[in-house]
């Protein structure tokens, strides 16, 4: 059963949450095309990381949100790029860690700077907004971003930037390991799809990344510019919260992503 959506007027059309079919077969053309070859996954997260369901150094199971508490905290050391120099902090991510589901934009901006959380500004209420209207409270999900600092100015953050924050990306999902991955925007999207990727063109249809299915759409601040892109997010973000209750409404073995930490931590 679906949830009602608190708010209802997003949209401009009725918000209530419809089925749709689930898909099971990925479009071929971009996953086996030329964007396939950044579309990989370490085969296992880096030696030191704490994984969750693994035993530690006490012989204690750690959760999901201890593993990534212990890689926020070497996040927060990093100087891989010249980023960190410039801004607060490190804004890591926030959200339900075992959700299955994660939401993924460029990098913070001021606002999201200086409270040190993901899409807290114009944009991000906009993401809240756009998330009730398809049934998913914010806290519900994983949002993160693929740089974890402001780069100065508002400005893009540069592909040496984004390739220097990639490793964290890669260690988050290893702990994440999420069913569905969202990417909000053109930036996000080429930074897992690669830089064949167009958001226009290519946002609206599965594609497969690691273990989980990935699709994209516009990003927020798309939407504050342009509210004609309202309706293919709102056609996007059913899809991916039909996809989210399939995954959740499966038996725990046929899962591919966002797998429950085995008992006993
Ligand atoms: N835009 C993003 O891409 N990420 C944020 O966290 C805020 C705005």
């Amino acid at each position: 059963m679906v949830e009602k959506p608190a708010q209802m007027t997003l949209f401009g059309v009725p918000a209530t949450v419809t089925e749709v079919a689930a898909d099971a077969t990925l479009p071929p053309a971009v996953a086996n095309g030329p964007l396939s070859a950044a579309n990989e996954l370490p085969a296992a997260a880096s030696p030191d990381i704490l994984v969750p369901g693994q035993e530690g150094f006490f012989g204690v199971r750690a959760t999901r949100a201890e593993a990534l508490a212990s890689l926020a905290a070497r996040a927060r050391e990093c100087r891989r790029c010249g980023l960190r120099e410039g801004c607060r902090g490190v804004v890591f991510g926030e959200g339900d860690p075992d959700s299955g589901i994660v939401f993924l934009g460029e990098a913070p901006g001021a606002v999201e700077d200086e409270l040190g959380r993901p899409f807290v500004g114009q944009a991000g209420q906009l993401l809240d907004r756009i998330l009730l209207a398809v049934g998913f409270r914010r806290e519900q999900v994983y949002i993160t971003n693929t740089a974890l600092c402001r780069p100065p100015g508002n400005r893009a953050p540069l592909p040496e930037e984004t390739a220097a924050c990639r490793p964290w990306f890669e260690e988050r999902l290893a702990v994440l390991q999420p069913s569905i991955i969202v990417c909000l925007g053109a930036s996000a999207g080429r930074n897992l799809l690669g830089p064949e990727f167009g958001i226009t063109r290519d946002r609206g249809r599965w594609y497969s990344f690691g273990q989980a299915k990935l699709m994209a759409t516009f990003h927020p601040a798309a939407l504050l510019r342009d509210p004609a892109k309202k309706r293919p997010v709102w056609e996007d973000l059913k899809a991916v919260r039909a996809e989210w209750t399939r995954f959740r409404s499966e038996p725990e073995a046929a899962r591919s992503g966002g797998r429950p930490i085995p008992p006993g931590n």
